[in-house]
């Protein structure tokens, strides 16, 4: 590996829960300032709304992106931030979903409710909000360590969570994904993404591509050089499975 290469990754595996925080933060933060400083456009509650659903939704995709990350690349610390872009999607869906339900209809349930059962892209995506609020709740070790086997069973639920939201976007754009009418490119292109991210966590090609990583990693070593023992700390990982 090159060194600068290596500079890279050890300063994304040191630093990497701050980058977190600070790139996840900084998108509601400027919402919140434009909003203070009355720099949105005229339509606030509707800018709001757009700019926390897609957040929400690059977060989710961030989320869904480290499982595959890691079988490409094998560093070990995509799980972090798995579990925190995923908190993060939780949290600015719940804000999306808050401007929704307390600043448009001011928590008016005999409105709402219908609202939300007769179009299907506010059905979807609450729908899509119950399962990030259960990743969310379920996301720490007493519950891992409670749900045992069921905890995995459950946070697979996140995928359905993705098409759901994915078909939220599609909808509210006025299009159709399926015959490609309308508004459709960027949710079509997130739909594409997300497809692909789903056919590299296939078993088969998942496998095929850590034989490919580990095959790729041993020509790399140097041939009759000096062995070298190399002593990796469990928490940095920038290198580990
Ligand atoms: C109860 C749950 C939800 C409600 C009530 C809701 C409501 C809405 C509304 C009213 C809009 C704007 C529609 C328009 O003005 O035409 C919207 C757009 C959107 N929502 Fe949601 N939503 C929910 C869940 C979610 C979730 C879970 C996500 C993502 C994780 C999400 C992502 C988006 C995105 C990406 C947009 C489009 C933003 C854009 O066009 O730039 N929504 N949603």
């Amino acid at each position: 590996m090159s060194t600068s290469k290596s500079t890279v990754l050890n300063f994304l595996s040191k630093y990497k829960m701050v980058l977190i925080h600070v790139a996840a933060l900084a998108s509601g933060l400027l919402l919140l300032i434009q909003y203070l400083t009355g720099s949105l456009n005229a339509y606030p509650i509707q800018e709001i709304t757009f700019r926390t659903g897609k957040t929400a939704l690059i977060l989710l995709m961030i989320s869904l992106s480290m499982t595959p990350l890691k079988t490409i690349t094998g560093w070990s610390w995509t799980a972090t931030v798995r579990k925190w872009a995923g908190l993060y999607a939780f949290f600015y869906a719940f804000s999306h979903m808050l401007v929704f339900v307390w600043w448009d209809y001011g928590f008016a349930w005999q409105y709402i409710l219908p609202q939300i059962f007769s179009k299907r892209y506010l059905l979807v995506g609450a729908s899509a909000i119950v399962i990030l609020f259960l990743m969310a709740f379920t996301s720490y070790q007493w519950w891992v360590k409670r749900l045992g086997r069921g905890w995995t069973y459950l946070h697979r639920f996140v995928y359905v969570a993705g098409v759901l939201v994915v078909l939220h976007y599609a909808w509210v754009q006025k299009g159709d994904l399926f015959t490609l009418q309308g508004n459709v490119l960027q949710p079509f292109l997130f739909a594409l993404y997300f497809i692909l991210l789903m056919v590299l966590r296939i078993p088969f090609i998942r496998r095929k591509i850590v034989q490919s990583r580990r095959a790729r990693a041993r020509t790399n070593q140097p041939q009759n050089g000096p062995v070298v023992v190399r002593r990796t700390r469990p928490s940095s990982g920038a290198q580990g499975e």
